[in-house]
């Protein structure tokens, strides 16, 4: 029987037993990744991997493992593989596009409610006893109806962001690579869009094109107020770039449900800013999402056994 290595227990059982009919399936079964060294231990000798997006695999790990047939990881981004170098060795690598799509942009408009109405950082001065009699210039934040979005990246999660925003009455405007007919919203070089919008919220894959894309001269183009989300990946942004953005008042705040590194240390100065927002990496993280995902990847892995056919085939 082929030998698959999954990096994490799965939302459900049922899962792994779809795949122990076709596989001679292993589990990592703690609540933390494999490290490396241990992960490429538990690989040798497998024919596929159900991977996370914590789990690298770069050049020397597919050196060592040299069975591997597929890898199905568990995430639409797949910035943790060296996609190239696995199609060298004709590695097939799959991912889990479009489930979390919608949970994804969910997020992404939860966060804009969020720092619109400065909710954590009201939360936080609860806390910190600073909360007196009602104050009519305390805590004020912004409206949401008739501002500006600008969305980074108009793929399918930037798309479904932008068709939310457009039913809070939000004025949508996108940058890409090219326009797209059916995006709701204006096309603008990147440079209006900064200028011009109220929040801008990154949609990128993480690539060697798009590594620490977002930098300090895009922050100073920013209006001063301006809210920067990131639903993405953590790396897209030059992060201390961004602190000192913050700090100089360049920018008005940022949520980042996406860091650099994750977690992000519990020393990180983003943690100790009251209008930066962080949260855990929780684009896709719903019940139902994250079952979708598993079963996708599961099912990349036993229709490639079986017919030779793996539908979400990236490489
Ligand atoms: C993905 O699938 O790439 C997401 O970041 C996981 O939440």
């Amino acid at each position: 029987m082929k030998k698959i290595f999954i990096t994490r227990m799965l939302p459900e059982k049922s899962l792994i037993d779809d795949l122990e009919k076709y596989f001679d399936v292993d589990v990592w079964g703690k609540d933390y990744p494999p490290s490396y060294e241990e992960l490429i231990i538990r690989s040798k000798n497998c024919w596929g991997l159900l991977t996370m997006l914590t789990e690298k695999i770069d050049k020397n790990f597919i050196n060592k493992t040299q069975s591997l047939k597929i890898i199905a990881n568990m995430a639409v981004g797949y910035d943790n593989i060296d996609i190239a170098f696995a199609k060298k060795n004709n590695i097939v690598v799959t991912n889990t596009p479009d489930v979390l799509t919608n949970s994804t942009a969910e997020l992404t408009i939860a966060l804009i409610f969020l720092m619109s109405k400065r909710l954590s950082e009201a939360n936080l001065a609860i806390h910190k006893k600073e909360w007196k009699e009602w104050n009519p210039t305390w805590m004020l934040g912004k409206d949401i109806n008739g501002s500006t979005l600008g969305i980074i990246g108009p793929g399918k999660i930037g798309f479904a962001v932008a068709s939310l925003a457009k039913k809070l009455n939000m004025q949508v405007s996108y940058s890409g690579k090219k326009e797209k007919k059916r995006f709701p919203g204006n096309f603008l070089n990147l440079n209006e869009l900064l200028t011009t919008s109220d929040y801008i919220s990154v949609h990128l894959p993480l690539n060697n094109e798009t590594k620490y894309f977002l930098n300090y001269q895009h922050f100073k183009k920013m209006k001063s107020d301006a809210i920067l989300i990131n639903t993405s990946r953590g790396k897209i942004i030059n992060q201390l770039d961004l602190e000192k953005a913050i700090i100089n008042k360049t920018i008005g705040g940022a949520a980042l449900d996406v860091t650099d590194p994750e977690p992000l240390p519990y020393s990180s100065k983003l943690l100790m800013m009251p209008n930066v927002f962080i949260s855990p990496h929780l684009g896709s993280a719903t019940k139902k999402t994250r079952y979708k995902m598993a079963k996708l990847a599961v099912s990349n892995l036993i229709s490639f056994s079986t017919k030779g056919r793996a539908p979400n085939k990236i490489n």
